[in-house]
């Protein structure tokens, strides 16, 4: 409630992770495994690309909400070669700042108040706040013991109010990438239902070992039902600069514009610039940071596996997160604070992500160098046995 008035955001759950930000600052010295960010930054072409920009007239004007046709170009170029999506057959793309700002359009494009969009849990949670702000009602569905999508329980879960199903592969905050199998059921699922499938891909380029990232928009009959989002910010430390995109079909264009218009105009053009700038470096940018992500994960997975019984991390194949499972009845916010205060060693609760049942939280190690992320985790091992035994 505000000063004159209740507003809609009362009913929208307050995120956790300041909760857990102002924790952190109050115990200086604390390693943060909470952060869903990357230790590096973006291609320095990318500075020399903005810095020659700035003297431009054009860059300080408005332009299409679609997006630079610089940066479009390259988009689809890099969608069709390395997402096998096609811009053109049945589908549009637009520049966003970010995906966050993509989910909202497509809650905002497809959606009428009252209506229910289905989150996996665990889900993303600026997704649960998306879908309340607009409205409407989430309908968790649980993945399975090894996070994956059970993909008859989302069948089950759709009602005629359901517009939308949303997936992240791979996932925040469970690290889980899902089979290409079930995405492509859940697919033929949402095609027969009339729903449409959001897939979320921020992490498109964080996998380990053999799991493959696909995109269910390159699926035969896709374009109609299908929206996919991607992000500048994880693949080339770009968070910042706000860029993503979306594709989406081409029957939703004008609703995605109405929002696009009203939210933001169009994406800011600096942004845009230092985005085409890192498209054109490309993949091999994150390369080396994802096989240096890859020996982290080695040491994190190893180090918290070794604490069963006490706790335990299903296999997490991507991103740069796992969920911990603790197998205590204490309430994991709790925990999670005792964690902080005593052994200067923060990590996020999982009711952030949904997870209500049990005492899991996520464990993020994107943010940090090899030698802190093994000092952190030192720290949340020796801390749960202590406070645990
Ligand atoms: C699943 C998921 N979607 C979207 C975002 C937001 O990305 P962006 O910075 O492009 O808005 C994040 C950031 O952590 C994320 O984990």
């Amino acid at each position: 409630m505000n000063a004159l008035g209740a507003s809609r955001m009362d009913g929208v759950q307050a995120p956790i992770v300041p909760i857990v930000g102002d924790l952190i600052r109050q115990t200086p010295g604390t390693i943060s495994l909470g952060q869903g960010v990357v230790h590096y930054g973006p291609p320095l072409a990318v500075v020399e690309a903005v810095r020659g920009a700035l003297a431009r007239p054009s860059t300080h004007e408005y332009h299409d909400g679609h997006g630079l046709p610089l940066l479009l170009d390259r988009i689809k170029a890099k969608l069709r070669a390395e997402n096998q999506i096609d811009i053109g057959a049945g589908s549009r793309v637009m520049v966003t700042a970010g995906a966050n700002m993509a989910f909202m359009h497509a809650v905002l494009a497809t959606t009428q108040p009252g209506d229910e969009v289905i989150l996996p849990v665990p889900f993303y949670f600026n997704h649960e706040m998306a879908v309340e702000m607009a409205g409407c009602r989430v309908v968790r569905v649980p993945t399975d013991e090894r996070f994956q999508l059970r993909v008859e329980a989302i069948a089950n879960a759709i009602t005629p109010r359901t517009r939308m199903v949303v997936t992240i592969s791979p996932n925040n905050p469970s690290g889980a990438v899902y089979s290409e199998d079930s995405l492509r059921a859940l697919g033929a699922i949402c095609r027969d239902r009339g729903v449409y499938h959001f897939s979320d891909e921020p992490y498109e380029y964080f996998t380990y070992g053999d799991a493959r990232h696909v995109s269910p928009g390159s699926f035969d009959g896709a374009p109609p039902y299908t929206l996919s989002a991607f992000s500048l910010s994880k693949a080339y430390g770009f968070a910042g600069w706000r860029i993503g995109y979306v594709v989406y079909p081409e029957h939703l264009e004008s609703a995605m514009m109405k929002s696009q218009d009203t939210i933001l105009i169009c994406p800011p053009v600096a942004s845009q610039l230092a985005a085409a700038a890192a498209l054109e470096v490309g993949r091999a940018h994150c390369e080396p940071h994802v096989r240096e992500l890859a020996a982290i994960r080695e040491i994190v997975l190893s180090r918290l596996n070794a604490l069963a019984p006490l706790a335990h991390v299903p296999s997490a194949d991507g991103a740069f997160y796992a969920l911990l499972r603790v197998n205590t009845t204490m309430d994991p916010m709790v925990l999670g604070e005792r964690l902080i205060r005593e052994h200067q060693v923060a990590v996020i609760p999982g009711p952030a992500f949904g997870m209500i049942e049990g005492c899991v939280f996520r464990v993020a190690y994107g943010a940090l160098q090899k030698e802190t992320v093994a000092e952190g985790i030192g720290r949340l091992v020796k801390g749960l046995r202590a406070i645990l035994s």
